[in-house]
């Protein structure tokens, strides 16, 4: 498929340009959008790294990535040989300004080649230690051109609700808020732009979608990955600010926000807003009653034994770190009042999956005999975001057969029995995002603060309360028990689904 949609001249610059994340997916993503015609006809990568390595090194390892880990496979020579031609390496002192004067070299050069100004992306895949000293120097430098420069900060954004203040602050005097590109990279997935979709362009569902009909929401990302060689960032970090500061709280914000009255990137931002300034605010009682933590300690997986996480590589071996957290939100509005959404993430669990599913409230007056009953279910919507990607409605339906039995069946749109061409990677939608300029899918400042108060009081009361039963779970469960304890306090359980998976 080739695109209509072209961006201007741009300039990459990588900062963590021999690291993982731009071996495993930022140059796979900007490789499939060269071959699909996304980028324009001038553009450069320049990765950047204190390494010192010759373009050449640097090709070889972008080649490498992309052979392990882009969707397309491995890169034919032709197709290699073309897009290495914009491929660069600097090696750099992120605190020297002489490096910057180099970058200001390199985008002159660039710039007086292609007879324009380009537009400079600078992507930030470092230690979020980084962040402040790199922007302070293209500061300093006159590396920033409020037309022309934009800034992508990968995740984490802070550490804690001063921290993200004071970085957004650092960030807004020398940025505008139109060139910051903060990564939450769920946004970038297919099927979560897709719960956009489903909910504001099908009119069935806006009449069912409150606290009229629906009982209570649980959304749950689990995975069987342990932190494996991230101990150093995972140890000071842990679930609450890996994953459910941001990713859970986006995707709970698509299923709870109002509906846009455009597809404005502020518009939809502010409706997301909204609901995080919606939610219920937790005191110290309500963490006891509604936020649970684990850890989990060692067991088997797949027929391997795996080590406990304070076994891990780089874990304090008394770690008092979650690696799994199950929270009890309200959103506290007309649409929402009193509908418990349930959210839950954890590493080494039995199944890597990303699941919302949506429980709608009982018949009000049940007409069938008892037996006809027996597998009664409410009515549940499904939206699978990996690695299954569907939305089923289940419904109730009589049984083939001379009796009246009822059962709940599927009413299923997968991706894959629906469409043949293959879903783009989330940094290939964010990548070519930056470069069009649609911060639609990218988190705003407010939005990062927002969720941080949010979970401020759960993670200062977890601080302050060192578990005394970690580890609490042991791997390829379903995490501790104080989970299923937690939700079915409320006379509900956590739904799992059939689902292989990928991982
Ligand atoms: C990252 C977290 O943001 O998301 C990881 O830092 C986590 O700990 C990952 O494993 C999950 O992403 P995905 O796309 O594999 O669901």
């Amino acid at each position: 498929m080739y695109s209509t949609l072209k961006s201007q001249p741009t300039i990459f610059i990588i900062f963590g340009g021999t690291g993982d994340l731009n071996s495993r997916k930022l140059a796979p993503a900007l490789y499939n959008l060269f071959l699909e015609g996304w980028l324009p006809d001038d553009f450069s990568i320049i990765g950047t790294g204190r390494t010192p390595l010759t373009d050449d090194d640097f090709k070889g390892k972008i080649l490498e990535g992309i052979n392990s880990f882009s969707r397309s496979g491995k890169a034919a020579d032709d197709k290699w040989a073309e897009f290495s031609k914009h491929l660069y390496y600097q090696v750099s002192d992120i605190k020297d300004a002489e490096t910057y004067k180099e970058f200001g070299v390199r985008i002159d050069n660039h710039n007086a080649e292609w007879g324009t100004k380009a537009n400079v992306i600078y992507y930030l895949a470092v230690s979020p230690n980084f962040f402040p000293i790199i922007a302070e120097n293209i500061s300093k430098s006159n590396l920033q051109d409020p037309e022309k420069t934009r800034i992508v900060i990968e995740k984490p954004f802070g550490h804690d609700l001063d921290s993200a203040v004071a970085l957004n602050k650092l960030l807004s005097g020398i940025f505008d808020e139109k060139q910051i590109y903060r990564i939450d990279h769920y946004l970038g997935k297919q099927t979560v732009q897709n719960i956009m979709a489903f909910r504001f362009a099908n009119a069935i569902l806006e009449p069912i979608w409150n606290r009229n009909y629906i009982e209570h929401v649980q959304i749950s990302v689990t995975e069987q990955l342990g932190v494996e060689e991230r101990g150093d960032y995972y140890d000071g970090s842990g679930a609450m600010r890996d994953m459910i500061q941001n990713h859970l709280l986006q995707l709970l914000c698509l299923v709870a926000m109002e509906s846009p009255v455009s597809f404005d990137a502020d518009e939809i931002r502010n409706r997301k807003v909204d609901v995080l300034k919606a939610m219920r605010k937790f005191t110290p009682e309500d963490v006891r009653l509604s936020a649970v933590r684990g850890q989990y300690g060692s067991g088997w997986m797949k027929g391997k034994e795996v080590p406990g996480y304070r076994e891990e590589p780089k874990v304090d071996p008394e770690s008092n770190t979650e690696t799994f957290a199950a929270i009890k939100f309200f959103v506290d509005n007309w649409r929402w009042q009193g509908v418990p959404f349930y959210v839950r993430t954890g590493k080494r669990l039995h199944q890597s999956a990303s699941v919302i599913t949506i429980q709608f409230k009982d018949v009000p007056h049940l007409v069938f005999p008892t037996e006809a009953n027996e597998s009664w279910q409410q009515n549940r919507l499904i939206i699978s975001i990996q690695p299954e990607m569907s939305i089923r409605l289940q419904v109730q339906a009589k049984r083939p057969g001379l009796d009246m039995y009822l059962n709940a069946v599927d009413m299923v749109f997968d991706y894959k029995g629906t469409y043949t061409t293959e879903a783009p990677e989330a940094y290939e939608t964010l990548l070519l995002d930056t470069m069009l300029g649609d911060q639609t899918l990218f988190m705003r400042g407010d939005q990062v603060e927002t969720a941080w108060e949010l979970i401020m009081p759960i993670l200062n009361a977890w601080q302050g309360r060192k578990s005394l039963n970690f580890p609490n779970y042991s791997a390829d469960s379903w995490g501790p028990e104080i989970a299923e304890a937690l939700i079915a306090r409320d006379g509900f359980h956590w739904f799992t689904l059939p689902i292989k998976s990928k991982k």
